[in-house]
C-alpha cells in the first residue's frame, strides 16, 4: 500500500483545524508541507512557524519539502519546528552531500527533490545517503498543475537504481497526482503519493484518501 501524503498547500487556511482533523482521522500517512521562498520558485508559501502549528496538530509524519535556496541555513529551524522528513532540491544545493549530512545529524530523514528536467542519474552518488527522493511531476511552485507524463519513465529508472543497489529509499511523486493516474504511478515503482488538489478539492477528501490508499 502506498504512503499517502496530502499537501497542505491546497488546504483551507481559514479553517485549518477542520482540515487537520479530517487528515488525522483519515488514512493519510504524512502531512506534506511545501516551503517556498519566492526565489528558488516563483511563489511564497509557509515557513517554520506554520510547520510548528502543524506539528502540534498531528501525530502523523511531517514531511517538509523545501523549495528554497541555501536550505542549509534553515535546516535547524525546521527540525526545531518539528519536521520529521526534510527534502532539499538538488538544483539548489551545490554542496548537496553536506546538506544531507546536516539533515541526518539533526535527526531527520533526508530527502532530495528533483525538478522535471533533472535526470534521475544525477542522484547516483547520493542515493545511498538518503531516505527519500521527491520526484517532481510538475514544475514546483504551485498546486493544481497537470502531471508531466515523462515522470513515469523517471520513476522506472529510479526504482531500478534503488533495487539494483538493495537500498530502502522512498520514491515520492509530487504534483498532479489524481485518482486516475495514481495506479500507473505506483505500478512504475513509486511508494509515496503527494496529493494537494486531488484531496482538498474533492467533494469527500476522506474517501479520496482512502481510494488512493487502496492502490
Ligand atoms: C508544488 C508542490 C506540491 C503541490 C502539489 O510545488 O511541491 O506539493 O502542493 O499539489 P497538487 O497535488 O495539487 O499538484
Ligand atoms: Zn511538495
Amino acid at each position: 500500500m502506498p504512503i499517502i501524503a496530502p499537501s497542505l498547500l491546497s488546504a483551507n487556511y481559514l479553517n485549518l483545524e477542520a482540515d487537520c482533523k479530517m487528515l488525522n482521522e483519515s488514512e493519510a500517512d504524512w502531512y506534506h508541507l511545501d516551503v517556498m521562498d519566492g526565489r528558488f520558485v516563483p511563489n511564497i508559501s509557509l515557513g517554520p512557524m506554520l510547520v510548528e502549528f502543524f506539528r502540534k496538530a498531528t501525530a502523523k509524519v511531517c514531511d517538509v519539502h523545501l523549495m528554497i535556496e541555501e536550505p542549509g541555513n534553515f535546516a535547524e529551524q525546521f527540525k526545531n519546528a518539528g519536521a520529521d522528513n526534510l527534502s532539499v532540491h538538488i538544483e539548489a544545493c551545490p554542496h548537496l552531500h553536506r546538506n544531507i549530512q546536516q539533515i541526518k545529524a539533526l535527526g531527520m530523514k533526508a530527502g532530495v527533490a528533483v525538478n522535471p528536467h533533472t535526470p534521475v542519474s544525477d542522484l547516483s552518488d547520493i542515493l545511498h545517503d538518503i531516505d527519500l527522493v521527491c520526484l517532481m511531476s510538475v514544475n514546483p511552485g504551485f498546486g493544481g498543475q497537470k502531471f508531466i507524463p515523462y515522470t513515469i519513465d523517471k520513476i522506472r529508472q529510479l526504482r531500478k537504481m534503488i533495487d539494483e543497489r538493495g537500498l530502502q529509499v522512498h520514491i515520492e511523486i509530487d504534483g498532479g497526482v489524481t485518482v486516475e493516474n495514481a495506479a500507473s504511478i505506483i505500478a512504475s515503482g513509486a511508494d509515496v503519493l503527494v496529493a494537494g488538489n486531488t484531496v482538498f478539492k474533492s467533494a469527500d477528501p476522506t474517501s479520496t484518501i482512502a481510494q488512493l490508499k487502496k492502490l
